[in-house]
């Protein structure tokens, strides 16, 4: 269940139970010829609400814009500076923990808020270990909804080598499940730049002229999307249950 849709009263009562809670973090740039600017953001929060009512677990608010100045030379494309993430992540975990979640799992939609989520949880622990009674108690994990076993499995069977690593027909295809009426039949020219290093945003553009990283997003459609989902969301599950074991 969404905590947007919750009062406070249930909210409180579930904390008397579950002291889990999900939160996903996505990313707001270019995706390709074919890919919706929000694909980042719109599937991690799909994905966290499907595997929240399978787990009747809480999912807190998306963090919508992620670390992404390599796509800032794409008209549309936001970032936040690693340090603003940082902050960020810590006023969304440390809100909740003042109520009483103890437990954050995070659904990341984009590879690129990795280091900084990471760096994230770390300035949380540091908080933690350096107070003089290491209160509050936090358990952070993320997870990158594309690398858990049974969804790498389809990615690779669905789309081999043409997945790619930035607008993949995969995290496509998801977007077209989630909302039929989004899907671009738009022309995808060309075969994308094999997946490479990069620096800021000018040499992202100059090295992946029309935003793709080694992809084939035109393979991408909504049953395939459907399919991503339901694996996902048996990863997310399995995986959500080992971070919390009976941590209530
Ligand atoms: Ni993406």
């Amino acid at each position: 269940m969404l905590l947007h849709h919750c009062t406070w009263k249930e909210v409180e009562e579930r904390l008397q139970s579950s002291k889990g809670i999900m939160v996903p973090i996505g990313s707001t740039e270019q995706h390709g010829p074919n890919g919706l600017i929000g694909t980042d953001a719109i599937c991690a929060a799909a994905i966290a609400a499907a595997a929240g009512d399978e787990l009747d677990v809480l999912v807190a608010p998306t963090i919508p814009v992620g670390m992404a100045q390599h796509h800032m030379a794409f008209a549309g494309s936001m970032t936040v500076r690693p340090s603003t993430l940082i902050q960020l992540i810590n006023d969304w975990v440390m809100s909740l923990s003042h109520h009483g979640f103890t437990h954050f799992y995070f659904i990341n939609g984009h590879g690129g808020n990795t280091p900084t989520v990471t760096a994230a949880f770390d300035e949380l622990y540091a908080g933690v270990s350096l107070s003089a009674d290491g209160a509050p108690h936090i358990r952070c994990r993320s997870v990158n909804w594309w690398q858990g076993k049974r969804t790498s499995e389809l990615r690779k069977k669905l789309y081999g080598a043409k997945e790619g690593a930035h607008a993949t027909p995969s995290e496509v295809a998801l977007t077209q499940y989630i909302d039929r009426d989004t899907i671009k039949n738009v022309p995808v020219d060309g075969v994308a730049p094999p997946p490479g290093a990069f620096a800021d945003a000018s040499d992202y553009r100059e090295k992946f002229p029309d935003g793709r990283m080694g992809s084939d997003p035109t393979l991408a459609n909504p049953e395939d999307g459907e399919k991503l989902l339901g694996v996902c969301v048996a990863d997310v599950v399995e995986d959500y249950n080992k971070f919390v074991g009976n941590a209530a």
